[in-house]
């Protein structure tokens, strides 16, 4: 910046001056970032002592990620309403299919080469991905570099520690989107090399093509570590009889006068917390 500090005058140069502005600067984006941090790490407590399963959607930039994300939550239109419930406009809560609740949570779009000064203020967002339950990892399948775009994203969720190690454990869902754009024969391709696997399907997100069988498929693979057990609850017990209906699903094995026996499927978390709710024994 051309500056008048050659004149002399209240002994700071115009170099020194600037230089001040871009430390002030720094030091203002650095608090900033921290406290993006804070407020992440303050969602996810929160989400833990409420165990809801979070599912976390990756992709390169444009593969649709939003587009996806306001189809699932509604997000446009629950906007006004949601304004005041959370101050991260990227969680959600979605509906699944036999699950009681779940967090989708967007990220950013990857790009190749990301500057690295950028990738602390990448981390910070991709956090989220490292604890997530399910990582949908959304690709433009459409894009002549369709390939490229998923090794770069791979690569940069294992250099983030958010896949590989042990984050291992986090199953991937990839979602072939923009299927729409297609030719009938590259359809017909793609659709029969995902024939029979659980790990890839495909979607349009602008049309809603493949939506409900992709949540059918989200809903199982977080379901896969519900169990069933066997509750005996006094007729009188709406309560926990509500509980579990709106927790998973339940059906009613038997009935007579003063109890009712029924078997639920639930997540783990909630098996225990319904014992200690309700303090009723289940086997
Ligand atoms: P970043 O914010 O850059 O990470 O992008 P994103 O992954 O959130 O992509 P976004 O949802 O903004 O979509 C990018 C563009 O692709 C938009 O113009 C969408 O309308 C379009 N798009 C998304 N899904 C589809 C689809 O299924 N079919 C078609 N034809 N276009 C789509």
């Amino acid at each position: 910046r051309g500056g008048f500090g050659f004149l002399g005058g209240p002994g700071e140069t115009q170099i020194e001056a600037d230089r001040r502005m871009i430390r002030d600067r720094m030091a203002k984006l650095r608090r900033e970032l921290e406290e993006v941090k804070r407020t992440r790490k303050l969602h996810r407590d929160r989400r833990r002592r409420a165990p809801w399963p979070v599912i976390a959607l990756v992709g390169y930039t444009n593969a649709g990620k939003s587009t996806l994300f306001n189809r699932l939550t509604n997000a446009g239109v629950m906007a006004e309403d949601m304004l005041f419930a959370t101050l991260d406009p990227t969680m959600r809560q979605i509906n699944l299919p036999s699950i009681d609740k779940a967090i989708l949570s967007d990220t950013v779009g990857f790009v190749s080469d990301l500057p690295t000064e950028l990738v602390a203020a990448f981390r910070a967002t991709l956090e989220e991905v490292t604890t997530a339950d399910l990582i949908i990892h959304v690709r433009d399948i459409a894009h002549p570099a369709s390939d490229a775009q998923r090794d770069d994203v791979l690569s940069i969720l294992r250099d983030l520690g958010s896949i590989g190690g042990e984050n291992d454990a986090i199953p991937i869902i990839e979602l072939w989107n923009k299927v729409d754009l297609l030719d009938d024969e590259r359809r017909d391709y793609l659709f029969n090399l995902v024939e029979r696997t659980e790990d890839r399907m495909i979607i349009s997100a602008q049309t809603g093509e493949g939506i409900d069988a992709f949540l059918d498929a989200v809903s199982k693979r977080i379901a896969k570590d519900h169990h069933r057990r066997t509750v005996i609850i006094d007729s009188g017990n709406g309560a926990a009889l509500a509980w579990l209906h709106n927790k998973g699903e339940v059906v009613i094995s038997s009935e007579n006068e003063s109890t009712i026996t029924l078997e639920a499927l639930l997540s783990p978390q909630n098996w225990g917390q319904f014992e200690k709710l309700f303090k009723l024994g289940t086997v």
